[in-house]
């Protein structure tokens, strides 16, 4: 007997898990969906189908549970668009770069005084860090001009060296450049290297602006 209720337990189980599926825009059956769906205006979890949710309590719009978008707004959008001619500053209250990406950007970049003020030497170590991240592989760890992209392969004679020409920062040619000049290299990139402005931070390009002045002295 007992072993006859086990199994209807079990295959109605089964049955009944058969049908909780999720995928595509199909969320599936939620437990507690409350807890999922914000009912506020969430710019980055915005719901437009004013379906969504129709079988929960339908909100006094007659529309969804869980539909949240701002009538009010262009495109019923829930982000707000920034005023006009604002500028974005980060964190830290800095106001974005606006060197120019030419020879005048350059020399004028050369004459920058870094924003970090690192009495405590962590800069520096989170310096080494990004540089080993976004620089080595081409640089090398010691900023020779020796990464692995640089070095390349030879496979039968043949050179399949990525990227030939990647600058050796302990060269004399490179003894002198300043903190301003990395940070502004970093940015915009310069001949065949790549800028890199769109994946490492302004201050964390900085940073590592000053761990290469350091790898140059030692
Ligand atoms: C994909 C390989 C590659 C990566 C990654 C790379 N570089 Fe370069 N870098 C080069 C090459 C190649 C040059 C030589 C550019 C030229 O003169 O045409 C160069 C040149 C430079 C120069 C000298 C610019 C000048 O004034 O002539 C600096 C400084 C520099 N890189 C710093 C960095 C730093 C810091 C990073 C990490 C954020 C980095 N690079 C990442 C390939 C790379």
């Amino acid at each position: 007997m007992r072993l006859i209720t086990n199994l209807v337990l079990g295959v109605s189980t089964a049955v009944a898990l058969v049908g909780c599926k999720a995928g595509g825009d199909n969320q599936g059956l939620e437990y507690a969906p409350n807890m999922y769906h914000s009912v506020a205006y969430e710019p980055l979890s915005q719901i437009t189908d004013p379906d969504a949710g129709w079988y929960f309590e339908a909100l006094d719009d007659r529309s969804g549970e869980f539909y949240n978008s701002n009538p009010y707004n262009p495109y019923k959008m829930n982000l707000r668009m920034p005023p006009k001619h604002t500028v974005r500053r980060n964190e830290k209250g800095w106001l974005p770069y606006r060197g120019t990406n030419d020879a005048d950007g350059l020399a004028n970049a050369d004459k920058l005084v870094s924003p970090i003020m690192d009495t405590t030497g962590v800069a520096l170590q989170q310096g080494q860090v990004l540089y080993e991240t976004y620089c080595k592989h081409c640089h090398g760890a010691k900023a020779g001009g020796d990464g692995k992209v640089a070095q390349g392969v030879k496979i039968d004679g043949v050179d399949h060296s990525m990227y030939p020409g990647v600058a050796n920062l302990r060269g004399d040619a490179y003894k002198n450049i300043t903190e301003g000049h990395i940070f502004h290299v970093i940015t915009y990139g310069k001949g065949l290297m790549g800028a890199h402005g769109s994946q490492v931070s302004e201050e964390d390009r900085w940073k590592i602006a000053k761990y290469v002045k350091q790898l140059q002295k030692n």
